[in-house]
């Protein structure tokens, strides 16, 4: 069944703009808290919010690897991008006491096998992530949040002020799909915690998802590789290594010369570059108590159910968004 019907790009979102010094109008960048768990693809959106948007801070979660992982690799990045912004430590686990499960499988003992990382200097700010996003967003109202990782930092913030998806633009999720990759219905970070991803689908906040089926187009070649190995700044020596050695991991996972897949960037890029994207408005709703489907996101693509909340990220125009991906490297240090 095709879920054309009420495709539209780019989003129907205004641009912001504003007066610079000398009374011109310009294209504001919009406001970006990302919500993540460093993580290869993590790194990269990371690099990419601070480049195409206004990354006003970082949050952090357990998902890809442990809570202290994902923190150390997301201060190592910020760090090398040089940019003044505060990391938020969170949730070291799901809402329901779980332990959750890892994908080190994926990403490596520490979460990013093949990047070289530097000593970590720069400190958390808080270990209360969700309550950094409540106090973060009212300095800052109209901001996006990205969640890259489990939602459980997201789904903590919304329980303790529901009000807040009034005071953001909305949430740009990667997660959920048709299909699965942690099991055959279930995508890696709904699955880690899908009762706070319940929390967030249904709170009534504005929704971007990119889900499998778009992130699966966005991938890590041989020739993004290769493409880094020639920017020569310090972060294009990381995102070389980084690069390769995920590639390397998943080939040796699957044992097959697949491509990996560049997820997370696709969360970034659905706000800061909508125009390389096509959407349809979808209901989607989060299975949490499936014997083979918990975690796996329904999403209802009758052709007669028309509309809905969620913002559903059908494709993406993958050459643009390497091309943008790799100008983001190159403007790092
Ligand atoms: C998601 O899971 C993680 O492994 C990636 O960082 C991405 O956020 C893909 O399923
Ligand atoms: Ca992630």
């Amino acid at each position: 069944m095709g879920i054309q019907s009420n495709t539209h790009s780019p989003m129907s979102q205004p641009p912001k703009m504003a007066l610079d010094p000398m009374g011109k109008t310009v294209v504001m960048k919009p406001d970006l808290i990302i919500d993540c768990d460093p993580g290869h693809d993590d790194a990269m959106a990371i690099c990419v919010g601070a480049n195409r948007g206004h990354l006003i801070g970082v949050t952090t979660v357990a998902g890809n690897v442990s809570l202290e992982h994902t923190t150390n690799n997301a201060l190592a990045v910020v760090q090398m991008l040089g940019i003044d912004i505060e990391v938020h430590s969170g949730a070291a686990g799901p809402l329901n006491g779980d332990d959750g499960r890892f994908a080190s499988f994926v990403h490596g003992e520490n979460g990013l096998i093949g990047a070289s990382l530097p000593e970590v200097t720069r400190q958390v700010a808080s270990t209360d992530a969700a309550d950094y996003i409540l106090s973060a967003t009212i300095e800052h109202p109209g901001a996006w949040i990205v969640a890259i990782g489990p939602l459980t930092n997201i789904a903590t913030a919304l329980e303790r002020h529901p009000a807040l998806i009034d005071r953001i633009s909305g949430i740009s999720i990667m997660g959920g799909g048709t299909y699965g990759n942690i099991s055959a219905a279930a995508e890696f970070n709904i699955h880690f915690d899908p009762e706070a991803a319940e929390i967030v689908f249904k709170s009534g906040a504005r929704i971007i998802q990119c889900g499998l089926d778009v992130t699966h187009q966005l991938l890590v070649t041989d020739a993004l590789v290769d493409a880094t190995a020639q920017i020569g700044n310090g972060f294009g020596r990381f995102s070389n290594g980084l690069l390769a050695g995920y590639l390397e991991n998943i080939r040796l996972l699957t044992g097959e010369s697949l491509e990996a897949v560049l997820y997370d960037p696709c969360a970034v890029l659905a706000i800061t570059d909508p125009e390389i994207f096509e959407f349809a408005d979808r209901y989607v709703s989060v299975e949490t108590r499936g014997e083979h489907t918990r975690g796996m996101t329904l999403v209802d693509q009758r052709s007669w159910m028309r509309g809905g909340p969620v913002k559903w990220a059908e494709t993406i125009d993958a050459e643009r968004a390497t091309e943008i991906i790799l100008s983001a490297i190159t403007a790092a240090p």
